[in-house]
């Protein structure tokens, strides 16, 4: 995959590291501390995570997003239930299945034009509940910001979370962009959370500024009584935790997870504003977060993308994601736009 540009628009994760959070890790790097989270670090980033989201808040760090999912959708089910999830979630396209093989769980999906899942969609499948013949629904997974860069608004997840908790189930929330959901809802991350019902959310950190890490955040506190050996079994005890630890840390001060956040919308924002007019370009999902989805004409696809590489989403409808990171800057905007223009015009 080759590509003429510094920084392109394939995907948040193709972003370096934010500077404040190389520093943390280099300052870290000093001396010994006790490993497998018992240091400083882990302390001072549990403390953080306890200050946005309340002190009953249990706080576990993860290695990768995949990690975070699985393990907290482990920890709210058994091998006979079942998981309700948009067709599009990460965790049913983009985890090799891992949801299933660790939980166990059938994975019931849903249609979604805009990667949002709703209640009405939801009810039908609860007719087979306490029928043995039948996977048993006991969590809601929902996606924020979703895979198609849209964002649920704090009412639609209470609706969602009211309906699971009338009906006996838990909702997990894939957060791996929740910081981009707050800035554009212009929330605190509670609001859109643990307000509003939701009981374990997986906190994104690497496509927010960080080298590598996530954070499994239980709200329930009954959820989280087997965690600790939940994450070991699943692999996602980093030994040498205090250089994931302080890079949340980081993040979490002087809220440079808000800054970075609203800095990769905003470049989204812009770069849809920039190519909106050139002929051949159909933006296809609200620009909520750091992401666009459009529409091109088949054939310039693999142009472009010898020049600027990034990622085919929908084959057959020709439509491509772009994405904006904490580092795009208005001169990569500038370039790309131009490199449209001239394969468009
Ligand atoms: C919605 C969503 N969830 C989770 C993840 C985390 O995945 P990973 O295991 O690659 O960190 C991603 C990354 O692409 C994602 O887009």
């Amino acid at each position: 995959m080759t590509t003429k540009f510094k920084r392109g628009f394939a995907s948040d994760n193709n972003s370096g590291v934010h500077p404040k959070i190389m520093q943390a890790i280099l300052r870290a790097n000093e001396g010994h501390v006790v490993a497998y989270g018992d240091d400083p670090y882990t302390e001072s980033a549990v403390a953080k995570f306890k200050e946005i989201f309340g002190p009953e808040t249990q706080v576990y760090l993860v290695y990768n997003g995949t990690g975070a999912n699985v393990l907290g959708l482990q920890a709210m089910t058994e091998p006979f239930n079942a998981i309700i999830c948009a067709e599009t979630a990460h965790i049913n396209v983009d985890e090799c299945g891992a949801p299933e093989k660790f939980t166990g769980c059938k994975l019931l999906t849903l249609p979604s034009q805009d990667g949002k899942i709703r209640v009405e969609q939801i009810r039908p499948l609860l007719h087979a509940r306490g029928n043995e013949h039948h996977a048993q629904p006991r969590v809601i997974s929902i996606t924020q910001a979703t895979e198609l860069g849209t964002v649920y608004g704090p009412d639609e997840i209470e609706a969602i979370t009211r309906f699971a908790h009338d009906n006996g189930m838990l909702v997990h929330m894939d957060g791996a962009r929740i910081s981009n959901a707050a800035a554009f809802l212009g929330t605190g991350l509670r609001e859109i959370t643990r307000d509003v019902g939701v009981d374990v959310l997986s906190f994104g950190g690497t496509k927010n500024g960080m080298m590598f890490g996530e954070a499994v955040l239980i709200f329930a506190p009954e959820l989280a009584k087997n965690f600790k050996y939940i994450r070991k079994q699943g692999t996602q005890l980093a030994s040498k935790m205090r250089f994931i630890a302080v890079q949340f840390e980081t993040l979490l001060s002087e809220e440079l997870w808000l800054k970075n956040a609203q800095h990769a919308n905003r470049m989204a924002r812009l770069l849809a504003e920039k190519v909106k007019d050139i002929p051949g370009v159909e933006i296809t999902q609200s620009v909520d977060i750091n992401a666009l989805f459009v529409k091109l004409p088949k054939d310039i696809i693999p142009r472009l993308q010898s020049e600027s590489f990034f990622y085919v989403w929908d084959e057959q409808e020709s439509i491509v994601r772009w994405m904006t990171s904490f580092d795009t800057t208005e001169e990569d905007i500038e370039a790309f736009s131009d490199l449209l223009k001239r394969h468009l015009q």
